[in-house]
């Protein structure tokens, strides 16, 4: 009997996939689900096709091959950490943002002996399993409290900071759902106070605004490629080495100075160095030309869908790339309405898309005590999306709604 409902479920998943497959060969597409992955830069994807068909040394190997690959990683890692304004021996190259905040996290309580972790309730999944996992082994996460904007309440932070001096503190810069976005100086100051170390996933936002990771202060810092036109499966951690050593939590080599075993991703990493030369090429460009796009969706969709909101106020300020709508109660959730969306060649997303392509109500939406009757979707953008495209969703959001209405 369940295996028969199982296969039936399977079965019509299967046959909506096939539909919208189907439909969306008769209608534009439109892409908005950056915060998931951004689309590869051209001028990426040429250095990194360089480095697969020219340069396939082993960076470990003593011959010219494996030497020429080794300089290559090294002047990536040297360009890059001028870009964060750090030193090159700060860097650690991870294979992207989850294994970066697993190293940031496991490793330092791995080597500093670290009892207690204070976090968030709406990080991403990628800091907070590996504080469900560490809580088996005696480490205790406390939670700050949430604002109703998303925002972390910094007093809550700091009751937490006084019970609890030398934690390890894990706090995003902006939430990749909502876009709200953390006071990273003054995070860095209130944990510094109490002799926290502070690591902060910056993976929504490195690539996206000029980071000085010595001014902000931060000790350990996570970020992906694949979030600003670059490659997917390659990252990197930051880890200020004038304070802190951590542990590797990847064994069995002694690359990335025994920090992290196993061969480079040369094209991975060439291909990140590129992006954030794209990045920094195009920063403020990209951000006047996304942030326009954002607020024009904002806008027309308050004068033609009544009822309309925006989670943690992301029309009014937050993360520049992400606009994440709640849509009044018309009848269909979240995943009917992304489905709906999806027909109609349109990508965008309810909470994360990181986990397995789930779209339940997501933990953030919880937290924000949004009713799970109400579709909410993220819009999030990058400088390769245009007004036209935005025109459209508004246009086929309207005929959703119109649909279901009648
Ligand atoms: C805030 C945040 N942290 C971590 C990750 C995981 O990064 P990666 O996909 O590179 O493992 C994501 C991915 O969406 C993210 O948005």
């Amino acid at each position: 009997m369940i295996t028969t409902l199982i296969a039936s479920e399977k079965m019509s998943i299967i046959f909506a996939f096939s539909i919208i497959q189907f439909a969306n060969n008769f209608f534009m597409k439109a892409y908005f689900d950056n915060v998931a992955t951004t689309p590869i830069a051209p001028e990426v994807a040429t250095s990194m096709n360089n480095v697969l068909t020219d340069f396939y040394g082993n960076p470990s190997s003593s011959h010219h091959f494996g030497r020429i690959a080794k300089t290559m990683i090294e002047k990536a890692r040297t360009k890059i950490g001028r870009f964060l304004n750090v030193a090159p021996t700060e860097i650690v190259f991870t294979a992207g943002g989850t294994e970066a905040n697993n190293l940031a996290i496991v490793g330092s309580v791995d080597s500093l002996n670290i009892k207690h972790i204070i976090s968030s309730p709406i990080e991403h999944k990628a800091v907070l399993y590996p504080l469900e996992a560490l809580a088996k082994k005696g480490v205790e996460t406390h939670f700050v409290d949430i604002e109703p904007n998303g925002a972390v309440c910094a007093k809550s932070l700091e009751t937490l900071l006084q019970k609890f001096p030398g934690s390890l503190v894990s706090l995003m810069h902006a939430n990749n759902e909502i876009g709200t976005l953390l006071s990273m100086k003054d995070t860095a100051g209130l944990c510094h106070k109490y002799d926290a170390i502070f690591h902060c996933d910056m993976v929504q936002t490195i690539g996206h605004y000029e980071i000085d990771l010595k001014k902000l202060g931060v000790d350990l810092a996570s970020c992906s490629a694949h979030k600003f036109h670059g490659p997917q499966g390659v990252g990197l951690l930051y880890i200020n080495k004038e304070k802190i050593r951590i542990s590797p939590i990847l064994r069995g080599g002694s690359q990335e100075s025994n920090m992290r075993s196993g061969t480079e991703n040369i094209p991975g990493i060439i291909g990140m160095k590129t992006a954030f030369e794209h990045a920094h090429d195009n920063m403020e460009a990209a951000q006047n030309q996304v942030t326009h796009l954002k607020e024009y969706l904002a806008k027309e969709l308050i004068t033609n869908v009544p009822g309309i909101s925006f989670a943690a106020n992301s029309d009014k300020g937050g993360l520049y790339t992400i606009l994440t709508v709640v849509f009044p109660e018309f009848g269909i959730d979240t995943e009917m309405m992304l489905m709906n969306l999806d027909i109609r060649g349109i990508a965008a997303s309810g909470g994360s898309a990181c986990s397995s392509g789930s779209t339940k109500i997501s933990h953030v939406a919880k937290q924000l005590n949004i009713s799970p009757t109400r579709a909410v979707i993220r819009f999030s953008f990058s400088m390769f999306n245009t007004k036209s495209e935005v025109d459209y969703c508004i246009s086929k959001i309207i005929n959703i709604m119109e649909q279901v209405k009648s």
